[in-house]
Order: structure tokens, then sequence, then C-alpha cells
């Protein structure tokens, strides 16, 4: 390895202390230009997992993911801590497979993902949009996160799967402390006791729905699964599950979080939220610049399959490899000034993955939701101002907002 300043040799990049206000972009920043493809010796936060390489830049964040021979989804999972998942049920989401089986599964899923698939829900999702956003009609403010996105993000991938509607809350409280398992706010039972006690629950759940679907199927997604086939063999019960898990985490997490991070910048950059209110077919453009500037998944990880080398680094067989976006979306090789918001920004993120196998399914979900709660919010809220301090889910993988206070001064 190039010879390293001490202080970024010593350092661990998962280490709670800097995590607290969001991901470390001074570090990432160094780490790009000094160090980008360094060793962590442990992580603090998880102190049982072994060390990991970090790698920071776009370019080598895009040669991992297009090498899935030497950078395996399935040896190990695909987060830097299993954080109490055991690895069988890791992999039995295609998430965590390798190819060929990994091809297989995604194949049926992407069916009901494409483009034109999704923009038939465009308005039922504007619907349960504008609905939840009539709730706050009378209200002098509210917290975004908890009284739009949540609701929103609940009810379509809710809607998708077939989850009856009551049980929305306890959705989102279930996938909340299982991602944000770290966070004691969101998670008060610590990472331990949100897997005794959650995981459970969540399997409980899905396979009462399941049952329900074998029985009387109907349009739903859980449909989909309980009656799919893949060459010729219907999918086991534990697959259905880890499928609906899969599609449930990954909808409540990630539209939320970019919707809230790219409110407060439209709110902390007027003149930019300003460019979106005169200019609506802008909006599209910050929801790109919202998903570069904020990737709603700060990392994630693959497993090397051989000894290999990455930018000048040997990498041992058996290592865990993780993939920061959260440093590569503002890689100054890339964009100019990364870290200012800006709507017109064309250049290409990172924030679904860098293309390869792994790269996000729900695309055209996410960005149709977030252009409808962009849209729907500006109209009504035009001048939204912060009435509190924001403040993230303390975690270095899911990069997300739990408050954000807002006055909501609505449109005369
Ligand atoms: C803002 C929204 C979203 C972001 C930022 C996001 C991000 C990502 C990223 C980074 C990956 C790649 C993981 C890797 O490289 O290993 C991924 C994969 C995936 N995403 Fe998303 N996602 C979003 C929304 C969604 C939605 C709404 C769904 C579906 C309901 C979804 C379903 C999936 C699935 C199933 C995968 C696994 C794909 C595979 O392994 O082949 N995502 N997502």
């Amino acid at each position: 390895m190039a010879s390293v300043d001490s202080d970024l040799e010593n350092v661990l990049v998962i280490e709670r202390e800097l995590w607290k206000d969001g991901p470390p972009h001074e570090l990432f920043g160094r780490l790009r230009r000094e160090c980008p493809v360094h060793w962590s010796e442990r992580m603090t936060v998880y102190p049982e997992e072994d060390g990991f390489w970090s790698v920071t830049t776009a370019q080598d964040i895009h040669t991992i993911s297009r090498d899935w021979q030497t950078y395996s989804s399935e040896l190990g999972g695909v987060t830097a801590a299993r954080v109490g998942f055991p690895l069988e049920l890791l992999r039995a989401m295609f998430i965590g497979m390798d190819p060929p089986k990994h091809d297989r599964l995604k194949a049926l899923f992407q069916s009901g993902f494409t483009p034109k698939r999704i923009a038939d829900h465009e308005d039922e999702i504007r619907a349960i949009t504008v609905g939840v956003l009539e709730r706050l009609d009378g209200r002098e403010s509210c917290d975004l996160v908890v009284d739009v996105a949540q609701p929103v993000v609940s009810r379509v991938i809710g809607s998708f799967m077939g989850i009856p509607a009551e049980d929305d809350a306890i959705w989102a409280r279930l996938m909340n402390s299982t991602l944000g398992a770290s966070d004691l706010d969101v998670n008060p039972y610590g990472i331990e006791g949100a897997m005794e006690r959650d995981v459970p629950e969540i399997f409980e759940r899905c396979r009462k729905l399941i049952a329900e679907r074998r029985e009387r199927p109907t349009d739903d997604f859980t449909s989909v699964l309980v009656n799919a086939e893949v060459e010729g063999e219907k999918l086991e019960e534990h697959e259905i599950v880890m499928g609906f898990f899969l599609l449930v985490a990954a909808g409540n997490d990630s539209t939320k979080a970019t919707y809230c991070s790219g409110m407060r910048a439209l709110i902390e950059n007027p003149e930019q939220r300003q460019l979106l209110l005169e200019e609506p077919g802008l909006i599209p453009g910050a929801v790109e610049e919202s998903l570069r500037m904020f990737p709603a998944f700060a990392h994630f990880r693959r497993t090397a399959t051989c000894d290999t080398e990455l930018h000048g680094q040997q990498i041992r067989e058996g290592e865990k490899v993780i993939m920061w976006y959260a440093s590569s979306n503002r890689d100054e090789s890339r964009y100019e000034d990364p870290d200012r918001f800006d709507v017109r920004r064309t250049t290409e993120h990172q924030a679904f993955g860098a293309g390869g196998r792994h790269f996000c399914l729900g695309t055209a979900l996410a960005r149709l939701e977030l252009r409808i709660l962009f849209e729907e919010t500006l109209a009504r809220y035009p001048a939204m101002e912060l009435a509190g301090a924001p403040a993230f889910v303390e975690s270095p993988f899911i990069n997300q907002l739990k408050t954000l206070p807002v006055r909501l001064i609505p449109a005369a």
C-alpha cells in the first residue's frame, strides 16, 4: 500500500462517533484523495465483526459492482455487519445471491417493476400522497419523517405487497427497528433485542399473508411470489418470506430517506427551491440530485472470492469490501463542487448501485414516488421552514433522518 498518514491508517471508518450527524464526508474526502482503498481493523459499533476494506471512489465501486466473480454478494452478506440475520436467510434473498441463481430470481421480480408497469400506478401513488398531505390541513408544523414520508412509503409498498392499510404502522415499526437496529431511538431494544423480538414477528406475519394468498390469490405482488415458478419449481416458503421482506424493507427506508434529505436541502437552499417552483419540470432533476447527495444506503458490501488487487491494493480471499456510495456520489473527479446541491446537475450517480447484477430493482418506483412527493409537497407548502434540528438515524448503513421538524406555511 502507498504510505498513508498514520492518523488515516488508524481510523475505523465505522466508528459510532463519526456517524452521529450522517456520513463522515470530510473523512471520505481524505480517503478518496489519500487512501482510496482503506483498511479498518474492526468496527466499534459491531465489535464482534471482522475488519474491512473501504472503497470510496466512483471508479473503483464501478469496477467492483461489475465483477461478481471476484466480489461476491453471497459469501458473506451485503452489509458491513450482518446484525444478527443468519447468513442462510440473507442468501434466501436475491440481493444476497450470486449468479446464476440471482439472475433467475431477479428476472421473476423484474416483470413487476418495469417502468411501464410502475407508471400504471401513478394515479394511485398520487392519491396516497395527497391523502397523507391533506391530513396536515390546519396544522402549523409537523415532522416530515413521521407525518408524511413514513405513511406514504408504507402505503405505497403495502399496496404493492397486499398488506392491509391498518397494518402499515406495524410493518413500519418492524422495518425501522431491524434496519436501523443500531439507533436506540429507532430501536429501543438494542440490536440483539430487535432480532429476538422483531424478526420472528416479521416471519409470522409474512407466513400468515402467504397462507391467505395461497388460498385466495389477488393481483398483489405477494400472490405473484406465491405462484411463481423458477425453472418449473415453486419458490420455497423461506424464499417467498425473504423476497417479501426484501421488497418491504427496500421500499420502506430508501424513498423515505431520499425525500426527507431532499426536502431539507430545498429548505436550506431556497434559491434551488425557487427554481423548482418557477419550473416544476426541474423536479426530476431535484430527485436525482437528492439521490446523489444523500444516497439512502451509505454502503453495500461484497466479499472477495480470491486474492485480488484493487487500485494497487492487495485484497485477500474472504475479506470484506465495502462500497461507500455516500462517498462515491461526492467524488470530486466526477462532480464539480460535489457538496453543492444543484437541481440542474445531470451527471449520473451511484445511489442505486453502480450497475452490474445487483443494480436496484426499484428505481422506477422510487423515482415516481419521489417526483410525486416533491410535486405535491412543494405545491402545498412552497415556503416550508425548519422548525427544529433534524437528526440522523445513527447507522453506517441507512443514511436517513429520523426527525425533520418543519413549519408548514401553506401556499396563499
Ligand atoms: C430512493 C430509493 C432507493 C435507493 C437509493 C435504492 C438503492 C439500492 C441500492 C444501492 C441497491 C444495490 C445493492 C448492491 O449494490 O448490492 C439496491 C438494490 C435493490 N433495491 Fe433498491 N433502492 C431504492 C428503492 C427501492 C425500492 C422502492 C425497491 C422495491 C420496492 C427496491 C428494491 C431493491 C431490490 C430488490 C434490490 C436488490 C437487487 C439485486 O440484488 O439484484 N429499491 N437498491
